[in-house]
């Protein structure tokens, strides 16, 4: 049976000549199209490569390598538990308990990590989120924040959980208790004005 050259992948090299390749279906790669191997009175090198099994060991290492890799989650930047946000503002009980199921994941230095955060892949996508969310607002370095960033930061909170923007739709799906009803929000948002009228007065 000719052997039928549907596609050449690679070179390879042993010790003494280099053939080409061909991607195989069961079909062993045999000669060069030159014939150069037969006039050289070599037995071919045949190599069958199967890209399904290469791409399925490469997964394994891949994901292996992965779950070997020491688990350390980003830790909070600040142990302080002093510039936390109930240390520096007076919040209501209710609205402190809100942010605390419904933001601290990703706005605290307080993350209850969830068990797949020591997956791999969820585990990045979950850092990512708390690292990108500490970013832009961590309440327990409320203290390091001016009045003005402060009040800035309140005017969002509000806006974001009135519109429903945060939190964000995968996270409300995973967690059933960090759904803001609105009496939530109406306590989030009349004590998030209230606080940056308060910090726009004095600046303190
Ligand atoms: C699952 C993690 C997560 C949770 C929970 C979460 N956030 Fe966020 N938040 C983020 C990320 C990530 C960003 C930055 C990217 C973005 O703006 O979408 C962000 C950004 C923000 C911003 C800045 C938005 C802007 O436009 O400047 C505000 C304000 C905010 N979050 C408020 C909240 C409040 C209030 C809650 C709770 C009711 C909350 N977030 C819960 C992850 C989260």
């Amino acid at each position: 049976m000719p052997t039928v050259w549907n596609a050449v992948d690679f070179v390879t090299t042993d010790s003494t000549r280099t053939a080409l390749v061909q991607r195989s279906y069961g079909v062993a790669a045999t000669v060069k199209p030159d014939g150069r191997w037969n006039n050289a009175g070599a037995n071919p090198v045949c190599v069958t490569v199967r890209p399904a099994k290469v791409l399925g060991s490469v997964l394994v290492i891949l994901v292996l390598g992965l779950a070997a890799r020491p688990r350390s989650h980003p830790p909070g930047d600040d142990a302080d538990p002093s510039a936390g946000l109930s240390s520096q503002a007076t919040v209501p009980a209710p609205v402190m308990s809100t942010v605390r199921r419904a933001c601290f994941d990703c706005h605290s230095n307080e993350t209850r990590w969830p068990w797949y955060s020591k997956m791999p892949l969820a585990s990045w996508l979950v850092e990512r989120d708390v690292t990108a969310g500490r970013g832009q607002i961590n309440f327990s370095n409320w203290a390091r924040y001016n009045a003005f960033d402060r009040a800035d930061m309140l005017d969002k909170v509000c806006d974001v959980a009135f519109s429903r923007r945060m939190p964000p739709r995968p996270y409300r799906m995973l967690h059933s208790e960090a759904r803001l009803s609105d009496t939530d929000v109406a306590e989030l948002c009349a004590w998030s004005r209230q606080e940056a009228a308060r910090l726009m007065e004095n600046k303190s």
